[in-house]
This record gives structure tokens, sequence and C-alpha cells, in this order.
């Protein structure tokens, strides 16, 4: 999978993209990640990326100039699946959207800032809107990063443990259930005699009855779905 992101803040994406699985699954050519300076695509002496907002009110808007310079280059060279805007209007994410965007191979992220972007951007250009939730940051870059992390784990390889991205809570629309390591008593406080047992049908289904008891307690929205 490639995926480009096209952000005012490159420099955001440096260490977070350095560490730990993302930064092996790049290692591993499983993913490729490409950051993009929208001021680099501006067509004025400032580099300036936004302007006044037509018809007056509070706060700048990204022009469409430079936006549509970088996803044009981009476009020219391999075809997208999809073209992100990262914007508290979106789809809120869940972990179906990231499953589907995990089969795809070339993707464009669009972080936004300031007041948005200007409406042709997403008329011309964006197919799919994301929010990582109902509240609003201050630019689109943090919620670039969740995306990328939460889409580049389900991709084959990149989890060492093929089975472990499966289990993972809201997988099956369920919490996972409690788990434990060493100590099996840590004073006093002991791990549950049954997951010590060796039985694996009764572990299973203790398992299965804990995440529903779970999700009953903490997310019963996610039963109704
Ligand atoms: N940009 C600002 N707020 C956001 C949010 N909640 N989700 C995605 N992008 C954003």
């Amino acid at each position: 999978m490639r995926i480009d992101i096209i952000t005012i803040f490159p420099d955001f994406f440096n260490n977070f993209f350095n560490y730990s699985i993302i930064n092996r699954a790049q290692e591993k050519n499983i993913v490729e990640l490409h950051i993009h300076n929208l001021r680099d695509y501006s067509a004025n002496k400032q580099k300036s990326v936004d302007d006044y907002q037509y018809g007056g009110g509070a706060g700048m808007v990204m022009t469409i100039q430079p936006i549509d310079e970088c996803i044009n280059t981009l476009k020219s060279q391999r075809e997208y699946d999809e073209i992100i805007y990262l914007s508290p209007d979106g789809h809120t994410l869940n972990q179906k959207i990231c499953n589907k965007l995990s089969i795809n191979e070339n993707l464009i992220f669009l972080c936004g800032h300031y007041k948005g972007i200007d409406q042709r951007v997403r008329d011309i250009h964006i197919t799919k809107e994301i929010s990582i939730g109902d509240y609003v940051l201050t630019g689109g870059e943090a919620a670039a990063a969740i995306l990328v992390d939460a889409v580049v784990r389900l991709i084959p390889g990149v989890i060492s443990d093929e089975t472990s991205a499966l289990t993972d809570s809201f997988q099956d629309n369920l919490l996972a259930p409690p788990i434990y390591t060493r100590p099996s008593n840590f004073n006093g406080h002991k791990v549950p005699d049954i997951l010590l047992s060796g039985n694996e049908q009764k572990i299973n289904t203790w398992r299965d009855e804990e995440s529903l008891r779970k999700t009953k307690a903490y997310r019963p929205d996610l039963l109704e779905e």
C-alpha cells in the first residue's frame, strides 16, 4: 500500500511514523508513506495556501490551487483508490471503515487547516471525508496519523501474529475480553482460574461471555448496530 499525505506541517509525521509497527511495515516494504508539503505546490511568491472567505466570515480558507496542483501531480503518476479529506464533517471513523481501506493500493490523505478547504476541492477531488470523532482539532494531521496507524496494522504481514488483528476490540462489534500475563497472583489479585485450566473450549466460552459483559457495560450502542 502507498499513502500520500498532503499537509502544511510535514515535520509532524516524522517521529510518529518512525516507531514500532508503522516503521517496521515500511522497512518490510508493505507500506510506503509519502509526505507532501502543500506550500511546495503554491503558485504565488509568498507560498501562501489560504485566503479570506468569499461572502465574509471569520477564519481563513485553504485555497484550491496548491491542493489541486498536488493532487493532479500524484494522479498523473498512479491511480488512487480514495482521496480522503480528514475533517470533522466526515463519516466517523470505525473499524469497518479501517478494514475496507486496508485492502486498497493507493490512498491520498488531505489534512485541513484554518476554517477548512474551498468547497471545489471537495467537488473535484475528494472521494471520502473521514472524522476521527465529534470534536474539532486544530488540523487534520493528528487525524491522518491515527488513520494511517489504524489502517496499516490491518494489512497482512504487518502484525507478526496474524490472528491478533482479528481478535481486536470492535472487529465483531464487541469489546475484547480481559487479558492477563504473569504473575498469576499479584499481591492477592489473582488471574481467573479458568485461564490457567488449560481447557481451550472453556477458555473460549469465558472470553466470549466476558466480551459480551464488557460491551453491555461500556458500549451498549455497539450491540444495537
Ligand atoms: N480536523 C479537525 N477536526 C477533525 C476531526 N475530528 N477528525 C478529522 N479531521 C479533523
